[in-house]
C-alpha cells in the first residue's frame, strides 16, 4: 500500500519495443503484442497516446502539462507519471469537486500531480474548466500544453506509427489485429499508421506488412466511439464489433471473470476483465467462428494463426502489485 502511495519514479525507465509473443487461447496461438511492458503505469496504449504530445510539448517550448480525467482515470496516473520522468509540472483537472481518494489519485498527486476539481457541468466544458483553474492558480496560458482527456486527438494518433515499424521489422506475418476500443484513438491511430506503411513500403514487396490487415476494434465503451464510427466510415479494413460490453463499461460477468483469469494464468500475462479481457474474449469467439468456416490457417512454421493482439495495458503494475485499472 504505501508503494502506491509515494511511487518515487523520478525518471521514465521505458522498454519502447516490447515485441511479440506467442499467446495461447481456447482456441489456437496468436501473436500478442506486449505493450503492457512499456512501462508499469505508463504501459500500453497510454504511452502510444502520450508520446506524440509530450514531443510537441518539447517543440514548443512549454513547461506546464495540463490534462483532465476522473478519479479513476488511467489517462491521469499515466500522464502525471510520465510529466514527472519529463522534468514537467503536471496539473489534473478532475472531474468532480468532492473530496476524493484512491490509488490513482495517489499515485497522480505522488508523481507530482497537482489536482484541481472543478464540477462536473463545467468539466463538460472543457475550455471553461481549463480557464477557470489556469485563473485559480495563477498561470498564464502561454506556458501550459493541454493533453485532451484519454489522450485523443491528432497528437495521440502519433505513437501507433513506431508500433507499426516495430511490426514490419519483426518479419511476423498477420493478417488480423484485434484490440479493446472506447475514444477510437487507437483504432484510427493503428488503421492511419498501418495505410502509411504500406505507402511507404511499397516498393520493397517482402517487407510490406501483408495488404488488407484488419483492425478489430472491439468496442467496451459504446458511448465515446464518435471518432472510431467515423472512421470507420471513412477507413477499409477497420472492423467495429460490437456486442462484448458485458452490460457495460467496467461491469463483468462470472464467465468473462474466469476467462481473464485463467487466459491470464496460462500465459502469465495480466489482463482485466474492463477492456483487453472483454476484447480476449471476443477475438476467441472470432477465432472459432474462423476455424469452423475453414477461412483462418495457422502458419506452416510457426503453427500460429495470422492474428495480433495488442495489449492496450490497463493494468497498473507497481512493485509488484497489479490492479485493474477503471478508465473513467
Ligand atoms: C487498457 C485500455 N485499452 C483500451 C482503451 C481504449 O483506447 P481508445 O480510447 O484509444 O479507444 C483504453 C482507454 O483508454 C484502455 O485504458
Amino acid at each position: 500500500m504505501s508503494d502506491f502511495r509515494s511511487p518515487n519514479m523520478t525518471s521514465l525507465r521505458l522498454q519502447l519495443h516490447p515485441g511479440l509473443e506467442v499467446l495461447h487461447m481456447p482456441a489456437g496461438d496468436v501473436w500478442i503484442q506486449r505493450d503492457d511492458l512499456i512501462h508499469p503505469i505508463v504501459s500500453g496504449n497510454k504511452w502510444r497516446k502520450l508520446v506524440g504530445h509530450l514531443a510537441q510539448l518539447k517543440v514548443d517550448g512549454k513547461g506546464i502539462l495540463v490534462t483532465f480525467g476522473g478519479a479513476y482515470s488511467n489517462h491521469l496516473v499515466a500522464t502525471a507519471v510520465a510529466a514527472q520522468g519529463s522534468g514537467l509540472r503536471s496539473i489534473g483537472i478532475l472531474r468532480g469537486e468532492e473530496a476524493m481518494q484512491n490509488h490513482y489519485l495517489d499515485i497522480a498527486s505522488g508523481a507530482g500531480m497537482q489536482l484541481v476539481g472543478v464540477s462536473r457541468s463545467l468539466y463538460r466544458d472543457k475550455s471553461a474548466a481549463l480557464e477557470q483553474v489556469l485563473h485559480q492558480l495563477d498561470l498564464s496560458p502561454e506556458n501550459v500544453f493541454v493533453v485532451s482527456e484519454g489522450g485523443s486527438g491528432p497528437l495521440g494518433l502519433i505513437g501507433f506509427e513506431e508500433l507499426v515499424c516495430d511490426w514490419i521489422n519483426s518479419k511476423v506475418k498477420f493478417h488480423h489485429v484485434f484490440h479493446a476500443s472506447a475514444t477510437g484513438t487507437t483504432a484510427v491511430g493503428l488503421r492511419k499508421a498501418l495505410d502509411a506503411s504500406e505507402l511507404n513500403m511499397s516498393n520493397n514487396a517482402e517487407e510490406v506488412i501483408p495488404n488488407g490487415v484488419t483492425v478489430h476494434s472491439i468496442l467496451v465503451l459504446k458511448n465515446k466511439a464518435e471518432q472510431l464510427e467515423f472512421a470507420q466510415r471513412h477507413a477499409a479494413n477497420l472492423n467495429l464489433i460490437e456486442g462484448y460490453e458485458f452490460g457495460g463499461y467496467a461491469r463483468s460477468t462470472e464467465a468473462l471473470d474466469n476467462f481473464v483469469q485463467s487466459l491470464s494464468i496460462l500465459n502469465n500475462i495480466p489482463f482485466e476483465s474492463i477492456y483487453t479481457g472483454k476484447a480476449l474474449f471476443a477475438m476467441n469467439e472470432w477465432l472459432i467462428a474462423q476455424k469452423e468456416m475453414d477461412t483462418l490457417q495457422v502458419d506452416d512454421e510457426t503453427g500460429v494463426f495470422p492474428v495480433v493482439f495488442l495489449h492496450t495495458g490497463g493494468t497498473l503494475n507497481y512493485s509488484g502489485v497489479t490492479l485493474p485499472v477503471i478508465d473513467s
